[in-house]
């Protein structure tokens, strides 16, 4: 089927730790956000859905796997699998919890019912989403148009876990037929892309040469960071820092709240049924409008909140100042977050270039947590903006960058390259060249990278270089590791341990389809040829002897930042 000349959807997924929302661009310019979601019986209206599952086979009432609006709240569930995909950040987020088991355990938080694995169970969540975009696209008959999907992260993501969202996206149905792509961007940089075209912040809030910080705070984390905007016309904003802060989302509110009820206002709390204590049950149901409610006042009245227990029903009452103490540590450790990332902000930049702070994601639509975040900064030079609906605003960019990412002449950000640095089981290095850097000569050692694309480069879209690799084929493991790197320095670094290199992703070839044919024995010298394809926001490697494949994989190509991410210890 072939397509007029720019018929092609931009789709944004905002895949969150809590809630997901997605949003996509028709051809004609016209950005939807996706409103409603399926439930049981018909849909419920709202842009954000949980990220939540229910599979049959842990509840026997239910006939079938059930995600999102389709979970009733007595049900068992999984949640915050998002952020299992990260292993450092399952570990501190493992740590944090500690002394909270009760509420973990009540939304579900990484379980993993009959050894599922975390992939999988984000493919089933991904795949009521798709399906949902996919109804949302037919109304508009644009189900079979070609798509390109951006998919968010957390800023600080690991290489390993934005891989492996983008196989769970593509194993959900999402980016699947030939002309369709799948880009994965970081929350707040999709955060900012929908800012800056957001006509309440376009002319007044962002200006040339800013500095401004992007504050994401959604249910699980608070993802935070800083960019340089507008330095050259046409070039995307910098990165200059990021910070992931695991658990300084909102749920921290409800994480303290459930604890104060157990220890201090209800009895044998924990005892209650799930339909009252987990999201969605009528307890927690209750506690959700008075945090969104709350706007600070010392002198108001308490506020009641209702539950059953054995068909009793009872009521607990919450005084403004429980309500105000549930939110300070919060709202200090964001304050805390905010001030560090302008400090390094403004050190990186050699200059106090960070003048804006916005804030996007769920928990920026509480108004207490605005005007204190406001009141920290009142005395300073820095503005704080917080856009309409800031919870969409992470797929509305997601959408916004898919369609920026559409163009088929590129200049590349970095300079990408291969090392070898191989086990001694694995087999030796002979020679390697490619067809700018000539042929690496007896001088080269396992550190020294070969440098295949180059920063400032100009490229199309699935255009390829096709160096070869020299290997000798060792008798122990018949294999070879190839180490995929890029860096930002200007100057391209010689060796893996310069500043500034950072390893992005490997490929590995098996030589034993090699060994089998006959064609080749151990000892000898291999050379093998490797196709790399330059896409969108990825590089495909396929390595091949004469007519056979070794191996194969991508690797994403990270926008553009001045400094690696931290990782939010
Ligand atoms: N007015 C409000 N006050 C406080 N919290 C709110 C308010 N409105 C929504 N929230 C909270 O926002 C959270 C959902 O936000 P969002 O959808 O941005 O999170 P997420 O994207 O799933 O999380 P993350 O970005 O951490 O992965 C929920 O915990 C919800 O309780
Ligand atoms: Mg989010």
């Amino acid at each position: 089927m072939s397509f007029p000349e720019n018929s092609r959807v931009f789709i944004g997924v905002d895949f969150g730790t809590t809630h997901t929302g997605a949003a996509f661009i028709r051809p004609g310019e016209v950005l939807k956000v996706i409103s409603s979601w399926p439930t049981l019986k018909g849909n419920h209206l709202d842009t954000r859905v949980p990220s939540r599952m229910a599979y049959a086979a842990e509840n026997p009432h239910s006939l079938r796997d059930v995600c999102g609006f389709q979970i009733t709240p007595n049900m068992t569930t999984i949640s915050w699998i998002k952020l299992a995909l990260d292993p450092s950040m399952l570990n501190r987020i493992r740590d944090g919890l500690s002394g909270h088991d009760n509420w973990a355990d009540s939304v579900g938080i990484y379980r993993q019912p009959e050894g599922r694995d975390h992939v999988r169970i984000i493919t089933d969540i991904l795949t009521y989403i798709c399906k949902r975009v996919n109804k949302a696209l037919q109304l508009y008959n644009l189900e079979c148009y070609p798509k390109t999907v951006a998919f968010t992260h957390p800023a600080t993501w690991s290489a390993e876990a934005i891989a492996a969202t983008r196989q769970a996206a593509a194993d959900a149905g999402f980016g699947n037929e030939q002309e369709d792509d799948i880009v994965m961007i970081s929350e707040p940089q999709a955060a900012l892309s929908a800012i800056l075209i957001d006509p309440g912040c376009a002319q007044c809030f962002l200006q040339p040469d800013d500095g401004v910080i992007v504050c994401d705070l959604g249910g699980g984390t608070a993802d935070i960071a800083s960019y340089s905007i507008y330095q050259k016309k046409g070039q995307p904003p910098i990165q200059l820092t990021a910070h992931t802060e695991p658990l300084a989302g909102s749920t921290a509110i409800d994480r303290g709240f459930y604890k104060l009820a157990s220890e201090n206002l209800i009895q044998e709390f924990d005892n209650l049924g799930l339909e009252e204590r987990a999201p969605g049950g009528s307890l927690m149901t209750d506690f959700e409008s008075v945090k969104c409610e709350f706007k600070g006042a010392m002198d108001g009245e308490s506020r009641q909140l209702a539950y059953s227990r054995n068909g009793r029903h009872s009521q607990v009452k919450l005084s403004q100042h429980d309500i105000h103490r549930l939110f300070y540590p919060i709202i200090t450790n964001i304050c805390h977050c905010l001030s560090t990332q302008i400090s390094e902000a403004n050190r990186i930049a050699q200059a106090p270039i960070i003048t804006k702070i916005s804030l996007t994601g769920g928990f920026a639509n509480s108004s207490f947590l605005v005007a204190a975040i406001r009141r920290r900064f009142e005395n300073t030079h820095l503005r704080v903006y917080r856009p309409d609906r800031p919870h969409d605003l992470v797929a509305k960019g997601a959408a916004i960058l898919a369609k920026d990412s559409f163009s088929r002449e590129k200049i590349s950000f970095r300079h990408y390259g291969v090392g070898l640095e191989l086990p001694t089981a694995v087999g030796d290095l002979m020679e390697m060249s490619n067809d700018r850097n000539g042929v690496a000569g007896d001088g080269a050692t396992r550190e020294d990278i070969y440098w295949f694309l180059a920063k400032g480069e100009h490229y199309q879209v699935d255009s390829t270089k096709t160096p070869w690799l020299g290997f000798q084929l060792h008798q122990d493991l018949p294999c070879a590791v190839v180490h995929v790197y890029d860096s930002e320095v200007d100057d391209k670094p010689r060796t893996v341990t310069e500043k500034g290199v950072r390893r992005i992703g490997q490929v590995i070839f098996d030589f034993t389809p090699i060994l089998e044919s006959g064609w080749q024995s151990i000892g000898q010298e291999l050379r093998i040829q490797v196709t790399i394809t330059l896409g969108q926001s990825k590089i495909d490697f396929e390595g091949w002897y004469g007519p056979l494949p070794v191996g194969s994989a991508h690797v994403e190509m990270f926008p553009p930042q001045r400094v690696s991410a931290d990782s939010g210890m």
